[in-house]
This record gives structure tokens, C-alpha cells and sequence, in this order.
């Protein structure tokens, strides 16, 4: 059992990826709180895990956009887990919605639909803003880290697929903050690192989308999307990286090069200068 005496809280537990997860890494010896919108797809999944005779999995409500609803998720997992998280896994997320009014006649101005950002990325900020809180009122465990987040963000946080524009720009905003803030937390031996898959079979999208994406040789399986989760558990010291995961597997995907030298003096001057003046960043070392 590789990971008796471990535990994970995982956001989108109750369905494709966070279910993938949650039963890979249950089956060997970890505890998991599938913490989910869907509360009856999370307890069914729960049972399941359950089904051998002894807890090691289960459900709380949480919508990820709602701070409140997160914390009291969060409260009752770190409880039920025992007082430690050693794993968060922000999983949890929608497809792209049809975000912005498109009526030439009217007069007013509507509010546009932004549940993808809502969900995406202000979820996984509000997810990874409790992780990293949690992780630093825990001793190191047996791998020396006092906790590991990982984000699923996606491919659309590289590549732009013109008819995604909100689904990319979550997952951007996702990969940029992983490849900043993870950095930072390798200080404090807690790693964040993203998980960006290409195309999966769940229920984010049809049977048709994945049956063609299928023939094409275009699917990633559970089991490469696993193994990827799997690489960062553990002794592995990655942080700040965005892991890029293919049909044939999985490769960390480098950031956007510099387009000449002084954007990179000018970048890394900018770090510098931050760090050193902003107080608020500091004191959080502390
Ligand atoms: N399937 C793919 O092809 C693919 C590829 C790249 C990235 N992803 C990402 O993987 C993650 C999981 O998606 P999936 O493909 O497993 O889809 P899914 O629909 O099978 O699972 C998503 C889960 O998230 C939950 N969820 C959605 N909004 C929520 C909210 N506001 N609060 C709490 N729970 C919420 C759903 O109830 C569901 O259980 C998403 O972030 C998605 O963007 C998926």
C-alpha cells in the first residue's frame, strides 16, 4: 500500500478525472475527501471506495466559486482526515458556456456569463488558498513536504482554441499561477504543480466529441493520466511546473522563451524588486 498513513482532499471527486484519481490512489492505502457539487455522485463514489469494509473515502458538498461553502468543505475534510492534508488536488471544473449576450438590437448592456473563470480559476485560487494555509500549520511528513497541491488545468492553458475563449482563459490564468506561486512555495517544502491533460473521456463533454476524438487517436486513459498525478507524489521535489499530459504520456511543458535578453533582466529585476518591497509576500514565509 503505498500510501497508507496518507491523505488527500480532491475537489470534482464525484465524476472522470477527480474520480480517476481519488480510486487510483485509494485502492493503494490513501484516505481521500471528495469534495464535489454533486454530493450524491461524491457518495456514490465514496461507497464504492467504501466497499471493502473500512472508511477510507468521503463526501462533502462544496460549490468551489463560494469562498463560505469551500471553507466549511475544507474545515470538515481537514476533521474528518484526521488534521492533516497531505495531498490537494484541485480537480474540480466546467466546460466552456456561451459567456457573452449577442443581441445587435438592444439597448441595454447584459452581464456576461464567467462561470468558466468563476469555476476554473477562482475555484482552484480559492482550493490552493486553503491547501497552502493548511500546509503551513502541518509538520514535514515522512517525504520531508509539508503538503502537495496539484491543479488539473488543461492543454487550452497553452494552446488558444478560438471557440474556448473563456475555458482558455481560466486554464492560462491557472498555468501562469502555478509556474509563479510554486516557485516561491519550494522555500517552504510545499509543491504546486499543474496537471494539463489533452483530450479525456468524462462527462465535461458528449459521447459523440470522445467516440471521434477516439478514432483519431486523440484520448488520453485514466491510466497515463494517473501516472503523471502519480510522478509528483511522494519524494518528488517538482514545483512551479506545468506537466503536459499526451496520449503517449506525460512531459513537463517549458514556459513561453524570452523573446530577447532584456526581457529577461527586466522579468527577473521585476522578482527581485517585488520580493524585496512587498511586505505582505514576505511576512507569508512566516
Ligand atoms: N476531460 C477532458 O478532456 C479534460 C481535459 C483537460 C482538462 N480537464 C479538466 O479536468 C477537470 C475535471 O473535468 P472532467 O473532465 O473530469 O469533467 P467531469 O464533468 O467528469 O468532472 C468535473 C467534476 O467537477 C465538479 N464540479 C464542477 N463545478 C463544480 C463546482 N462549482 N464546485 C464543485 N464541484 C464542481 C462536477 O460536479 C464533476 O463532478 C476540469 O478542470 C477540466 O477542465 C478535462
Amino acid at each position: 500500500m503505498a500510501y497508507a498513513g496518507e491523505t488527500a482532499y480532491i475537489t470534482g471527486g464525484a465524476s472522470g478525472i477527480g474520480r480517476f484519481v481519488a480510486t487510483a490512489f485509494a485502492s493503494k492505502g490513501m484516505k481521500v475527501v471528495l469534495a464535489d457539487r454533486n454530493f450524491e455522485g461524491a457518495q456514490d463514489v465514496a461507497r464504492e471506495l467504501n466497499k471493502e469494509g473500512h472508511q477510507v473515502a468521503w463526501a462533502v458538498m462544496i460549490d468551489v466559486a463560494d469562498w463560505e461553502a469551500q471553507r466549511a468543505g475544507f474545515e470538515a475534510a481537514v476533521e474528518l482526515l484526521g488534521g492533516r492534508i497531505d495531498y490537494v488536488f484541485a480537480v474540480a471544473g466546467i466546460f466552456d458556456v456561451a459567456w457573452l449576450p449577442n443581441r445587435p438590437k438592444a439597448t441595454t448592456f447584459e452581464k456576461p456569463n464567467l462561470a468558466p473563470i468563476d469555476i476554473n480559476a477562482t475555484g482552484a485560487l480559492y482550493t490552493s488558498s486553503l491547501a497552502i494555509q493548511q500546509f503551513r500549520r502541518q509538520e514535514a511528513n515522512k517525504h520531508g513536504f509539508h503538503g502537495k497541491l496539484v491543479i488539473v488545468a488543461s492543454g487550452a492553458g497553452f494552446y488558444m482554441i478560438p471557440a474556448m475563449p473563456l475555458y482558455c482563459a481560466s486554464k492560462t490564468a491557472i498555468v501562469g499561477f502555478v509556474r509563479s506561486m510554486g516557485k516561491l512555495l519550494a522555500a517552504e517544502n510545499i509543491t504546486l504543480n499543474a496537471i494539463c491533460p489533452g483530450i479525456m473521456r468524462t462527462a465535461i463533454s458528449t459521447g459523440d466529441f470522445h467516440d471521434t476524438a477516439e478514432k483519431r487517436g486523440l484520448l488520453v486513459s485514466p491510466v497515463t493520466l494517473v501516472a503523471a498525478f502519480e510522478q509528483l507524489l511522494g519524494t518528488d521535489g517538482t514545483t512551479g511546473e506545468a506537466i503536459e499530459v499526451m496520449p503517449d504520456g506525460a512531459v513537463i511543458k517549458e514556459g513561453a522563451a524570452y523573446t530577447n535578453e532584456d526581457c529577461r533582466v527586466r522579468a527577473e529585476w521585476a522578482h527581485q524588486q517585488t520580493l524585496q518591497g512587498n511586505k505582505v509576500l514576505a511576512q507569508s514565509f512566516h
